[in-house]
């Protein structure tokens, strides 16, 4: 390699253990947790499927992210080529590029998402996010079937996830965690409090953490699991990436359990937020995009309808927060390909950059407007965007999971992984056993089960 490619190549790295956290959980906070999380405890059982779901994070979650963290670190470099030094470049190196893969289908896809939470922030503002349940239905509908709007939102937060990439590791992606993700905790909390306030809020939290414990079966522990690995951002490169930027002297079991506890704990502060003001007043909560986009402005403004001004500012702040946390996802998934194209093709980081941003542009783009504006963009009858998080979390996901659990449990040399476990001996790595017999057999059978209860082979 000649010296200018050196050059352009120094690795950069988090300069503090609180940027670590902050970026990798800032990475794993997203949608995922403000509108999957709480629905699911709520048609999974509640409280126990909160217990079931800790425990998923603590014995499954904790060890997969482990494990790539120990690939990036160890690779100081993207995740492709991370995972080819590993595999000194032998048939494991595939998991790598797949990894790349996965996030790169799915940050255009994640951005329409984020793009529609930026249209909602806009609507709070000028004072649009009132009427009727039609209204808000209605207007959902037509602005994620709108040719233009929809696409030039997606644009902006790809073009501001670029604007934080392009200036690195540090001065970029770790301080806008810094600055975004106590921002997301605080707005948090401010709706939290306002929602338990409400008269009859009492009937969510219940909601919430009544146990149920007639709804256990085999169905909520296989959905507890694949939330859980979906929401640690686990098998899509960005927790590989992100720890190639750790320092030796991170200590990556605690930090993933310190990155596990904040993301549950989001989760959970999520739900608190949703149901106590949709019981409060009355409107049963549903599932995925309708309840943060149809039915959650719906309850804020029913729930504060004597002080209209107090509708929209908690309209504002929820969709402010719920875009953060998709932004500091976006970070991460943009890093996986920004990182790979700069290393791999040997170009700047900011080069690198722009053809992420340009082409994650062009598939959001196609993603959103196969949604409804143009007809003929589906394929076997499925809109793209559908497509795409079928392939990316159904099918990517569990088989980077798995075969990366495979690859460290049984291949890589068990040594090599103790090394980056204890951080070169200088700590005690109390848990490696446990950790080893996990990654060799349980999470990959339990990967395995989600796989095949999601392709319906396991009824
Ligand atoms: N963990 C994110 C969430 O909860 C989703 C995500 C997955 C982000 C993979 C990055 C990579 O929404």
């Amino acid at each position: 390699m000649k010296t200018n490619e050196r050059a352009m190549l120094k690795r950069a790295n988090f300069g503090s253990h609180i940027g670590v956290i902050l970026a990798t959980a800032g990475s794993a906070v997203g949608l995922g947790n403000v509108w999957r999380f709480p629905y699911m405890t709520g048609e999974n059982g509640g409280a126990v499927f909160i217990i079931i779901y800790v425990l998923c994070v603590l014995l499954l979650g904790i060890p997969c992210m482990v494990s790539e963290f120990i690939v990036g670190r160890h690779g100081r470099a993207n995740t492709a080529r991370a995972y080819r030094k590993l595999a000194g470049g032998g048939p494991w190196s595939i998991i790598g590029y797949m990894g790349v893969l996965t996030g790169f289908l799915i940050t255009g896809y994640y951005a329409v998402v984020a793009g529609w939470c930026g249209q909602y922030i806009w609507a709070s503002l000028i004072g649009h996010m009132s009427g009727s349940p039609e209204y808000f239905r209605q207007y959902f509908a037509s602005l994620s079937t709108d040719p233009v709007k929809p696409v030039l939102w997606t644009v902006v937060m790809l073009g501001l996830t670029y604007l934080i990439i392009a200036k690195g590791v540090r001065d970029g992606i770790e301080r806008a965690s810094k600055l975004m993700m106590p921002t997301l905790f605080i707005l948090l909390l401010v709706i939290v409090v306002a929602s338990c306030m409400l008269p009859g809020a009492e009937k969510g939290i219940d909601f919430l953490f009544k146990p149920d414990f007639t709804k256990i079966n085999s169905d909520v522990f296989l959905s507890a699991l694949g939330q859980a690995f979906y929401s640690l951002s686990i098998a899509m490169g960005c927790l590989c990436t992100y720890a190639s930027y750790f320092s030796r002297e991170t200590n990556l079991v605690g930090s993933a359990t310190q990155i596990a506890v904040i993301d549950c704990i989001v989760a959970i502060l999520a739900g608190l937020m949703i149901f106590p003001a949709a019981f409060a007043v009355g409107v049963s909560p549903d599932s995925g995009a309708s309840l943060v986009f149809i039915t959650l402005p719906n309850v804020f403004q029913q729930a504060f309808a004597g002080i209209p001004a107090l509708g929209y500012a908690i309209s504002l702040v929820f969709f402010a927060l719920l875009t953060l946390a998709a932004l500091t996802s976006l970070i991460s998934l943009h890093e996986v390909s920004t990182a790979f194209l700069h290393e791999e093709l040997v170009i700047t980081r900011k080069k690198a950059a722009r053809i992420v941003t340009i082409t994650t542009m062009i598939i959001g783009a196609l993603c959103s407007l196969s949604l409804g504006a143009v007809e003929f963009m589906t394929v076997w009858e499925q809109t793209l965007f559908d497509i795409f998080d079928f392939v990316t979390g159904q099918i990517f996901l569990p088989i980077v999971g798995f075969l990366t659990c495979i690859f460290i449990g049984w291949f890589v040399p068990h040594k090599l992984v103790r090394q980056e476990f204890t951080n070169w001996g200088t700590l005690r790595g109390r848990f490696f056993h446990l950790y080893i017999f996990l990654v060799k057999y349980v999470c990959p059978m339990a990967i395995l089960f989600i796989f095949l209860h999601q392709l319906g082979l396991l009824d």
